[in-house]
């Protein structure tokens, strides 16, 4: 394919030109409009919001590292729809994509029309989450068609589904179907993976099951990027990129950016910076086309 972008390591999103691939991804860093605008000020391409949800989720079950892990019990967004309404108002024109979750298609749709109301241009449904205490939406097939179809009725701008992982290449491939046959025009892969990290005492870190994210992430979330290769979709590839390396490797799985959390969690956000400085030069050094 050509590559018309006005960069080598610009891409195109939809009808959105990236600089780069570098989306940071829905969580603590994307809680709120101040935390937002310091992501754009260390060069990311798009953000990704917390979960917006109508139930505001006071449960913070708090992070860990472990070793090379990083372990979570975090819920939704704690703000209100009317404090996000406002957030995303003053948002306008920028390159925010908003995640948002409800318990029903009905209440998700009507979300929907909220966030886009707002200015936003790119919805990511998060029926992805394995920290609410049970299976996610998007493990259950035809919940996951119905939620898909009400918010593709709802609304007319580009939908992302943000989906868990599966080690089944059958149910990695059923899922994006799911997504593709409600017309939905793409998948974010992956949310943390559902882990329990046990104390020396044999009891469980921060209380219960979590998520599990970072560098252990990648090679599983490649391999689930494989399995959904030939279904037509726009893929985001999330799960332990640290590396500009890491960035290229799941653009030639199929990729169209990647979306990124763990490493500026642990590291800061400045580490994004580094990061495209040095995607830069390795795009340069190799002459890749990050628009395959
Ligand atoms: C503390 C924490 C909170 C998160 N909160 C959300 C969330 O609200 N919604 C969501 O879709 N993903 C959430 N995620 C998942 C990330 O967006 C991402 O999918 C995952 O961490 C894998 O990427 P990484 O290995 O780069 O961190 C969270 C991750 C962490 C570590």
């Amino acid at each position: 394919m050509v590559n018309n972008l006005k960069s080598a390591t610009a891409v195109q999103l939809f009808h959105w030109e990236l600089a780069h691939p570098i989306i940071v991804s829905s969580s603590p860093l994307s809680a709120h409009k101040q935390a937002i605008n310091n992501l754009f000020s260390v060069g990311a391409a798009a953000v990704v919001t917390k979960t917006i949800t109508p139930y505001p989720d006071a449960r913070s079950g708090g992070c860990l590292r472990h070793g090379e892990l990083f372990f979570n019990r975090d819920g939704y967004s704690n703000r209100s729809v009317s404090k996000w309404e406002e957030d995303l108002e003053a948002l306008r024109g920028q390159k925010v994509i908003a995640n948002i979750f409800a318990e029903t298609p009905d209440e998700l749709s009507i979300l929907a029309r909220q966030v886009v109301a707002r200015g936003v241009e790119i919805i990511e449904l998060g029926l992805s989450c394995p920290t609410a205490g049970k299976d996610p939406v998007c493990c259950y097939p035809s919940q996951l068609s119905e939620f898909c179809q009400a918010v593709r009725k709802a609304v007319d701008v580009p939908i992302l589904v943000k989906l868990l992982l599966q080690t089944s290449a059958e149910r990695n491939r059923e899922m994006a179907s799911m997504v593709k046959n409600a017309k939905c025009e793409g998948i974010s892969l992956s949310d943390t993976l559902p882990a329990i990290i046990l104390k020396a005492n044999g009891s469980m870190a921060l209380g219960g099951p979590g998520g599990l994210s970072g560098a252990a992430l990648k090679p599983l979330v490649l391999k689930g990027l494989y399995d959904v290769a030939d279904l037509d979709l726009v893929v985001l590839g999330i799960g332990g990129i640290k590396e500009a390396q890491d960035v290229v490797d799941y653009i030639r799985m199929g990729a169209t950016a990647v979306q990124i959390c763990t490493t500026l969690m642990v590291d800061g956000i400045q580490k994004l910076g580094s990061l495209v400085q040095n995607l830069t030069a390795l795009v340069g050094q190799t002459q890749i086309n990050l628009e395959m």
